[in-house]
């Protein structure tokens, strides 16, 4: 817990409102496999960190509730009895969209003030979105008593996300966000939305990432381009998603794709098997055959799915190179954020380095590394 922000959102929330809050940690997500197949049904392998929003909350009696973006500087006013979704900037989507889609629910609430900031930087591909979505369905949960199980909250996050913000994305990340368990990966089956926690023991492995810092343009259209090519496929199929497809039928519709098309499907049902795959080689301990899923992750997300872009494809053959990292790839929807990489834990130091170094002389500007560890999923601060 970054007890220093906790203390910034507090002390924020005490200038400006008079009442006690309730405070919320609501954390980003990693996924270390399976990436595009959650809107397939198929399998994820994400966990909560300890990186996030952190939200303070309290009901007000009026009518006009306050939400503070802390990180931005900015301040909104709307009243719940009377919700306005037009002309949203993109936090405040995330913030009155999710108190649009409980309403949605049937829920009735007052009005309420928060106040959010954060620790992962916007388009980091760490789902600082998810994470506040999530506090504001957590939290409005809490203080108005609303008896939303974690579930449909996460339904709630996701909906807001595809009815104000517009991208039409799986459930990976709320999913992650809200249910996330310490020290644990979450093997997410999206069609059933069972998970089976697996500790993480990498014994002298770690996970690290990079942001590249960049977010290309246009990623939110790719993102449901894909996701509707993927759906059409499966309806030219006949079958509910793609998780439902094997190599075989694939070849069956085939000359009714273009080539490009083809290889976006393929790669879904190839890297769905690479997450179950990657679950075996997780209980078996067998770091290498894992890293070599993660690289053929990667490969597929740059070669046939497009998703990703030159700053991650550096970075990711930077770790190429070195033997002490077992698999690095792209993490989360693409054109940007993250990579994440499967390196020895005595090789970090060195590699921050190199890397750091080797990425700003070839594009002008720093990546930042990140160690995370994993975390509960979203909670009220005790
Ligand atoms: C984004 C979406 C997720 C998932 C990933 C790609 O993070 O929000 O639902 O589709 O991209 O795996």
């Amino acid at each position: 817990m970054d007890t220093k922000l906790v203390q910034k959102v507090s002390e924020n929330f005490a200038k400006n409102f008079s009442s006690e809050p309730v405070l919320i940690y609501s954390p980003g997500r990693i996924n270390i496999i399976g990436e595009h197949t959650d809107y397939n049904a198929g399998f994820v392998f994400p966990a909560a960190i300890d990186k996030g929003i952190v939200a303070a909350i309290q009901k007000n009696n009026g009518n006009e509730s306050t939400a503070i973006a802390i990180d931005m500087d900015e301040s909104y006013k709307f009243d719940t009895n009377n919700l306005d979704t037009s002309n949203l900037s993109s936090w405040q989507a995330y913030v009155v969209g999710v108190a649009a889609e409980i309403q949605k629910k049937g829920k009735t609430f007052g009005n309420f003030d928060i106040v959010f900031g954060g620790n992962i930087p916007d388009g980091a591909g760490m789902s600082s979105s998810a994470a506040l979505e999530n506090s504001v369905v957590f939290g409005i949960n809490e203080l108005f008593d609303l008896g939303l199980t974690k579930y449909e909250m996460v339904l709630i996050s996701q909906a807001a996300e595809h009815n104000y913000v517009g991208v039409k994305c799986g459930i990976m990340d709320q999913y992650a966000s809200m249910f996330g368990i310490e020290n644990s990966a979450l093997l997410l089956d999206c069609r059933t939305a069972q998970a089976e926690p697996f500790k993480i023991d990498l014994k002298e492995y770690q996970l690290l990432l990079f942001n590249t810092n960049v977010k290309h343009k246009l990623s939110d259209s790719a993102y449901n381009d894909r996701r509707a090519v993927c759906e059409k496929t499966a309806e030219m199929l006949g079958i509910d998603a793609l998780r439902d497809a094997t190599e075989a039928d694939l070849e069956k519709v085939k000359d009714k794709l273009s080539a490009e098309d083809f290889q976006k499907v393929l790669y879904v049902v190839q890297e769905n098997e690479r997450a179950e795959k990657a679950s075996t080689a997780m209980k078996e301990g067998d770091l290498e055959g894992l890293g070599k899923l993660i690289y053929g992750s990667h490969n597929g997300l740059q070669h046939q799915y497009k998703v990703s872009c030159d700053e991650l494809d550096f970075l990711v053959d930077l770790a190429k190179e070195n033997s002490n990292i077992l698999g690095a790839r792209m993490m989360g929807g693409g054109f940007g954020g993250c990579t994440i990489n499967l390196i020895k834990k005595t090789a970090v130091a060195s590699f921050k380095e190199k890397a750091v170094a080797a990425y700003t002389e070839k594009f002008g500007h720093e990546c930042s590394p990140y160690e995370v560890a994993l975390s509960d999923g979203t909670n009220v601060i005790k």
